[in-house]
């Protein structure tokens, strides 16, 4: 499959600035950020940009001007710009699903539009906004009642991967703003546990579930929605309940119609909003429910500012485009593996955990957009924990391992709560990190500071360790809706450099099938003979036996 937007593109290794690159990384790669920052006075307050009201310092990453040079014109080589507009416009980008890629449709303001195969995107956007809107009020005032005529106090999200990672992600980060009256609960897993430990302590009358699911076809969502379904009729006792307890959010209206929601309860989008790219459209009502339908609009207000910093400002000032440029110099050169990001804020406890499914579901792809195999590192492992708690984990092994793991570190000027100096601390310890993640403590330090000579060699730190800060003054919706953008277009940036396809997921396909032609093997003994390898066959003998 070669598209026209990529078939004048060589491939990354015949791109003369990959070549440059290759070249400039032998010159560079020895050279210590000690040295780098020593030579140039000014390097801290040089390489850093801004956009969408967020801060982002990349001085201490192993580069120089020349780097970022190189790094842009590469980008430019691999017709980022292009392929940016391609997406912002809704050409088909999407290629292996034939589909557009419009979730930067999805926060536009109302009033403009975008016109694709003939119809207004946007305008459609914002009639699900409006409905969104006036069934959130409705719910958050009590004048939505449940069956038994209580107000709904309880909101349980049903989906999994996109459809449960951005909603949850959004309502712990967003806590601060939300509904304190109100319950919100996630339930993703298929383990039943997932489910029965969410509803142990709510009282059906009181509950309203929101089956979100783009397909309405997921195993482990229709699987927990069916139990809900279940659960809440064993508690109202009657099936004109259901209307007043289950809403869904869907591509799907058949499905949903089928499971036996009414449309009429139904929040739809479109086949053109990947999962990972869903928590600004209807998938994110539960965010709405919490905060408000005021203040989801000021997150879509973010995201909108990322996207135009992002369409609009030259690749060298271009926060989206430098995280981008930057993982692709430390994946493809430095041969990294894994990439931290590390949130200084304990509301962002779930920003790594959905940056997982966003990055890696993306980038994590073998073959370019015509299904060359590449010869080059994609996607890397993206992983992260708030901080302090990880300084006192893992951050060792970032410090003083073997191992280079490039590490984001994510901070703000103002707590949401404050409390003695506890937000100080919080922030030293991100200015420390990346201090001393990049400088070290050299041996003669170690020395001079009178450690006996055994222990010397322990207590060394090389340093030259990459880090990128990014600051925001409050977390608010407008941050974070920046903040997901941010990583939105870094990941758009790195998938464009690959030339793969960031918008498809062929790889969770096969999993999927495997388990559902599993699951009666597992029912019956007397299923027909296993023709698995030997050690599936085994393994599915020894749970029935065990499951007896
Ligand atoms: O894991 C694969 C996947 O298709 C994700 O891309 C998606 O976010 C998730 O499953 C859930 O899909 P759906 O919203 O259709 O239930």
């Amino acid at each position: 499959m070669t598209t026209s937007m990529t078939s004048s593109i060589p491939m990354l290794r015949e791109r003369p600035a990959w070549a440059a690159l290759a070249k400039h990384y032998d010159e560079i790669r020895e050279r210590h950020l000690r040295d780098l920052f020593a030579e140039d006075r000014m390097r801290g307050e040089r390489l850093v940009a801004e956009g969408g009201g967020l801060f982002l310092d990349y001085s201490k990453n192993r580069i120089t001007d020349a780097t970022v040079t190189l790094l842009v014109q590469l980008a430019e080589q691999s017709g980022l710009r292009e392929r940016t507009e391609a997406m912002f416009s809704g050409e088909r980008i999407n290629v292996s699903e034939n589909r557009s890629v419009l979730h930067v449709a999805l926060r536009m303001p109302k009033g403009t539009s975008l016109i694709v195969d003939g119809v207004d995107v946007v305008a459609e956007v914002h009639e699900v906004l409006d409905r969104m809107s006036s069934f959130a009020e409705r719910v958050r005032s009590g004048a939505w009642t449940g069956h038994t005529g209580k107000p709904i106090r309880n909101v349980v999200n049903i989906g999994i991967g996109g459809s449960d990672l951005g909603p949850v992600m959004a309502y712990e980060a967003l806590r601060h703003y939300s509904d304190r009256a109100m319950t919100f609960r996630f339930v993703s897993n298929v383990d039943s546990t997932d489910f029965v430990e969410a509803t142990r302590d709510l009282a059906p009358e009181e509950t309203l579930f929101i089956v979100s699911s783009k397909t309405f076809t997921t195993l482990e969502t229709m699987t927990n929605a069916r139990s809900a379904r279940d659960w809440a009729l064993a508690g109202l006792g009657d099936e004109a309940a259901i209307a007043k307890h289950f809403v869904a959010v869907s591509t799907n209206a058949e499905k949903v119609s089928e499971f036996g929601i009414d449309t009429e309860n139904m929040f739809g989008f479109w086949e053109w909003v990947g999962g990972r790219y869903s928590m600004d459209s209807a998938i994110g009502l539960s965010t709405m429910l919490a905060i408000g339908p005021g203040r989801f609009q000021e997150m879509l207000a973010g995201f909108h500012d990322m996207d135009e910093h992002f369409r609009n400002t030259p690749f060298d000032r271009n926060l989206p485009v430098l995280l981008g440029l930057l993982a692709v110099w430390y994946g493809d050169f430095f041969g990294a593996q894994t990439a931290g990001v590390m949130p200084y804020n304990q509301y962002l406890k779930r920003f790594p955990a959905y940056l997982q499914q966003l990055t890696m579901e993306s980038n994590g792809k073998h073959v370019t957009l015509d299904g060359t195999t590449v010869d080059y590192d994609t996607g890397a492992i993206y992983w992260g924990e708030p901080g302090t708690n990880g300084q006192h984990s893992f951050y060792q092994l970032i410090h003083q391992g073997t191992r280079l793991i490039p590490v984001d570190l994510i901070g703000f000027g103002k707590s949401l709560n404050p409390l003695r100096d506890h937000h100080d601390l919080l922030m030293s310890n991100v200015f420390a990190q990346a201090e001393a993640l990049a400088f070290g403590r050299t041996e003669r330090e170690v020395r001079d500071e009178g450690t006996p000579e055994p222990i010397v060699p322990h207590r060394v730190m090389q340093g030259n360790r990459p880090t990128n800060v990014i600051l925001a003054e409050l977390l608010t919706p407008r941050t974070l809706g920046a903040l997901v953008a941010l990583y939105e277009h870094s990941v758009f940036t790195q998938g464009v450099i690959w030339t793969i396809d960031s918008f498809d997921q062929w790889g969770v396909e096969l999993g999927k099938a495997l388990a559902s032609r599993i699951v009666p093997e597992l029912e019956s003994e007397d299923a027909p003979q296993l023709h698995h390898d030997s050690s599936t066959n085994a393994l599915i003998r020894r749970y029935r036996v065990m499951r007896r």
